[in-house]
């Protein structure tokens, strides 16, 4: 599993991202030996810094996120790490980056393979890549050897135009197979294991369709606010921010065809297929099938929280939204009129990522219920995060001499059951980067496909405020009544999941 030396770039890194998630993954392979053996890390960004500096700033990241490190591993992993500053436009800058590369080769890989991270507003990509590519940094030898591949953050573009521009542009630079485009949530070990559950137990595939399955829920349920990234949320809002990428991805896996291999360009394919047959909005559709909400000023875990139109950086008379509902419908054989329900927010009640699959009830109650629609249903539900696992409710007998049911749950936790903790996404995806696996990363295709389905909504709510008017829910809660609502007209409830 060990990949080839090579050297990562990371663009960006005075930025958050970089200590937050990127170091702290970079460090963790480093300490399960998963790094190549022979390995750098230039950090390159405006601010000046020395080395010493970067450095100083990765062992802070490290240790808060690290507490039982020894301070000789973080030692030895920050040795591999060097700085550079320059003007991301400025095309000297990128010699001046060349030249260090040239020398960290030199000292530490004695290969020129090249991974570029771009930590970066998206505003950034096109310029970042043009001048990579004029100054010769991402020309790969005979069959990728030496190789560079740069790796993308979203937001990938801002609407469905905007993405094809930043993609053609980026194509004429780069070969497809040099561009990786990260959603992270492709990288939890929990979303992943949604194909596993899906495709190696023959029991849950047979009845995976519109035959048996009365409704999904994806909820994306985040307690925290939008903390100090209010001048990026306040622009994105949570559709761009979660709905065009880890909402709808999650939402393909539970719902692809299986693919015939278990490799990139299969996997990727039927993820595309699944979003192409999404049914297009119409205009009743937009209108009635979407909630969107912003949070008002109140309390989780006995905390006050305040207003969103309070938080930094956010215009004290924002209409951007904080929540979104939906209900959609997938037109394929297997899917055809199953209602699937799509919400995610910020200030929620809890932090709580599920996906939950109710199943259509038995055909007849023998147990003493009035009505077949009195029977409770099987609901499988896949915790995505936190307390990772999968639950299935199923229905016994109570004992007793009497026919009385109860209904009980067949569940099981990563935590109890593995005795390693779940890899973080990003340690995953940076691993797959180097090692030139793409099958968790975004097509281009695939980038389109979803920006297909969210265009539409963000011009109706542009276009017509007045027909798909933005609600409030209490920070705290789990979303606006719309979003209750919504569900109610098919007889459906969300599933909150129960306070710990
Ligand atoms: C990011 C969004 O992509 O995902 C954030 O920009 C969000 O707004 C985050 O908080 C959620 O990721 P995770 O891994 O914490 O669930």
């Amino acid at each position: 599993l060990k990949p080839d030396g090579c050297g990562i770039i990371i663009f960006g890194a005075s930025g958050d991202l970089v200590y937050r998630k990127l170091m702290p993954a970079l460090f963790n392979l480093y300490v399960r030996q998963l790094m190549p053996e022979k390995f750098y890390i230039l950090g390159f960004a405006r601010t000046e810094m020395s080395d010493d500096d970067f450095r100083e700033r990765a062992r802070k990241a490290l240790t808060d996120a690290h507490k039982n490190s020894e301070a000789h591993i973080i030692d030895s992993f920050l040795s591999h790490c060097r700085y550079t500053s320059g003007d991301y436009n400025n095309i000297e800058a990128y010699r001046q980056l060349q030249k260090k590369a040239s020398i960290c080769e030199c000292d530490y890989t004695k290969k020129e393979n090249k991974l570029f991270y771009l930590a970066l507003p998206p505003q950034l990509h096109s310029t970042v890549v043009s001048r990579l590519s004029q100054s010769g940094l991402t020309v790969e030898g005979d069959k990728g050897n030496p190789w560079a591949r740069v790796v993308f953050e979203k937001p990938f573009g801002h609407d469905l135009q905007s993405a094809l521009d930043l993609d053609n542009h980026l194509c004429s630079m780069l070969n497809p197979s040099q561009i990786f485009r990260i959603d992270h949530y492709l990288g939890k070990e929990t979303v992943q294991s949604i194909l596993m559950l899906r495709f190696a137990n023959i029991m849950f595939e047979p009845l995976w369709n519109e035959k048996f399955i009365d409704n999904i829920q994806i909820t994306v349920a985040e307690s925290v606010g939008v903390g100090h990234r209010g001048g990026y949320y306040e622009q994105a809002g949570c559709l761009r921010d979660m709905f065009q990428n880890h909402m709808l991805q999650m939402l393909s896996l539970v719902t692809m065809e299986p693919p015939t291999r278990f490799e990139a360009e299969y996997v990727q394919n039927e993820r595309v297929k699944l979003l192409k047959a999404i049914r297009p909005w119409s205009e009743r559709t937009l209108k009635d099938n979407i909630v969107r909400a912003q949070y008002t000023a109140g309390e989780i875990n006995h905390e006050a929280v305040q207003d969103y139109r309070q938080e930094a950086n956010i215009d004290p008379d924002s209409i951007t939204e904080s929540f979104v509902a939906m209900k959609l419908y997938i037109d394929n054989w297997r899917w055809q009129g199953v209602p699937i329900y799509l919400r995610s927010g910020k200030r929620m009640h809890m932090r709580e990522s599920e996906i939950a699959v109710t199943f259509k009830r038995v055909p007849y109650s023998l147990f003493g219920f009035e009505s077949q629609h009195e029977m409770p249903a099987n609901i499988l539900v896949m915790k995505i995060q936190p307390n990772e696992g999968v639950d299935l409710t199923i229905h016994t007998k109570q004992p007793g001499p009497k026919s009385c049911m109860a209904s009980l749950s067949l569940s099981f936790k990563y935590s109890e059951v593995f005795d390693v903790a779940p890899q973080d996404a990003y340690e995953r995806l940076l691993l797959d980067c180097m090692l030139g696996d793409r099958t968790l990363f975004l097509s281009s295709e695939g980038v389109e496909a979803a920006w297909t389905i969210i265009d539409p909504i963000l011009n109706f709510w542009r276009n017509y405020p007045e027909k798909s008017p933005l609600q409030t829910y209490k920070a705290g809660s789990w979303g606006p009544k719309a979003s209750d609502d919504l569900l109610l007209r098919n007889g459906h409830q969300w599933r909150n999941p129960p306070d710990e």
